[in-house]
């Protein structure tokens, strides 16, 4: 199939590499020059397990190419895939004119019959603004020509996009026109070969379920932050906490990881859509608004109990911080809990010295020459003559750290473990003091 994605960041690039690979004919188009310029010299603009050879294997074959212009990606795809950002919007609605101008682009210029796919996470009702966005631009051309608009909301996860999207747990498509359905039925076909998982349903019950699946994943995170801290006041584990309660089917193991707050480019802008749209419609979500207060909250808790150590004059103090991407596997920091980490302990007059096996180019983009925040080359470089050290992303190479070269490195033995990564005991018996989440 001939497929034009719009919008070549996390989701589109890696889409339209993944449909390459399965042997269509892809076009990427993005406003965003320097990315194309990237990828048009072989480069990848974004970390992302298996996703570079992916590109290299698909450029080669002549399925995948890059472009900037608009006129070439509308006459391209009989399918146009939408995978614009929405960033939220000041009030905390998400960002629309992305989608809008995108959908102005293929109204003002479409010759044939197309099918339209909103794969961006979108409020319920976009893909009617789509279709009408659409539908005025024709008019004002005086042409009649047919198209259907689709939502088909993504779920990968960054970190481990290019897997999701080979194997996915479930395409969602909604839409009632019966050409857009078999079409994205044909398309998503060499993803499901061992067992059907493609689900059909209305337009809006498709982009609620975008919005329902990440505000029930921000969820569960914030219940187990918020019993975390109370198991810190009760002397109680909440590691045993986790795998009492997940080792019942009906709750499973998956997201109950407490720690230092969700973060990144979904959960938190998807949570204050979601809530935006239910204000709207005179029904505000009081669980969710809950949610997002405690996550706030829950980014500034290992701040506090580092300043219930060592004083709230961090002044002349060195702190070693180990993860700056929102999770691990990624460079993404948009909305990462390290920032605000960083943020915190600076304004108390410390320096941190930060290691990241990936993000340190995306947090010197970030924090550019800021005086108080150096970057290591390694992790334990970060920790030399440091006055703690603070987990904040649950990296694989921090997971099992040569603890005795920890302490000869440490000015002092203590240790903010925001994922709690390590067993306490095991800790503290190397001669450090520990303080985790929720654990004793
Ligand atoms: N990142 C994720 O893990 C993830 C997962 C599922 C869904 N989503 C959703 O997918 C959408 C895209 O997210 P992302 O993380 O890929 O964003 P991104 O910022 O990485 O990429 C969006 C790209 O769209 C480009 N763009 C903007 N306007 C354009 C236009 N008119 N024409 C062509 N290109 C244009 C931008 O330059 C940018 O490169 C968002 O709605 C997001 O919520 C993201």
């Amino acid at each position: 199939m001939k497929i034009t994605m719009i919008g070549t960041g996390y989701v589109g690039l890696v889409t339209g590499t993944c449909f390459a690979e399965v042997g269509n004919d892809v076009l990427c188009l993005d406003v965003d020059a320097r990315k194309i310029a990237i990828l048009d010299e072989g480069g990848v603009p974004i970390h992302e397990p298996g996703l570079e050879a992916m590109v290299k294997r698909n450029v080669a074959a002549g399925r995948l190419r890059f472009t900037t212009d608009v006129d070439a990606s509308v006459a391209h795809g009989a399918l146009q895939f939408i995978a614009v950002g929405t960033p939220p919007d000041e009030d905390g609605s998400a960002d629309m004119q992305y989608v809008i101008e995108a959908a102005r682009n293929i109204g003002k210029r479409m010759q044939g019959v197309k099918v339209v796919v909103d794969k961006s996470t979108v409020p319920v009702g976009t893909a009617e603004r789509v279709q009408a966005t659409i539908a005025a631009e024709l008019a004002a051309r005086g042409v009649t020509i047919p198209f259907a608009v689709a939502s088909n909301p993504e779920f990968l996860k960054e970190g481990a996009a290019v897997e999701d999207f080979m194997k996915p747990d479930r395409v969602v498509v909604g839409a009632s026109d019966e050409h857009a359905i078999a079409t994205l039925r044909a398309l998503y076909a060499p993803f499901m070969r061992n067992h059907e998982r493609f689900l059909v349903m209305d337009v809006r019950s498709a982009e609620l379920t975008k919005y329902a699946a990440n505000a029930m994943l921000a969820t569960r995170i914030s219940f187990m932050n918020e019993l975390a801290n109370l198991a810190d006041r009760l002397s109680a584990d909440i590691e045993m906490v986790r795998q009492g309660i997940g080792s019942d089917p009906r709750i499973g193991y998956h997201f109950l990881y407490p720690g230092v707050g969700y973060g990144g480019s979904c959960f938190p802008k998807d949570v204050k859509a979601l809530q935006y749209t239910a204000d709207q419609f005179g029904h505000p979500l009081t669980l969710l608004a809950a949610v997002e207060r405690v996550n706030d909250a829950q980014k500034h808790v290992l701040v506090d109990k580092l300043i219930e150590r060592l004083g709230s004059d961090l002044s002349g103090r060195t702190i070693a911080l180990w993860g700056l991407a929102f999770k691990p596997n990624t460079d993404d920091m948009r909305e990462a809990p390290s920032r605000v980490i960083i943020e915190a302990l600076a304004a108390r007059g410390a320096r941190v010295v930060a290691y990241d096996p990936i993000a340190m180019d995306e947090a010197r983009r970030i924090f550019g020459s800021a005086p108080y925040l150096s970057l290591a080359k390694s992790p334990l470089a970060a920790c030399d003559g440091a006055d703690a050290l603070v987990v904040v992303t649950e990296w694989k190479e921090f997971r099992s750290p040569d603890f005795d070269e920890l302490k000869r490195r440490l000015a002092a033995p203590l240790v903010f473990d925001g994922r709690n990564l390590y067993a306490p005991a095991e800790v503290r018996a190397a001669g450090f003091e520990y303080f985790g989440i929720g654990r004793h």
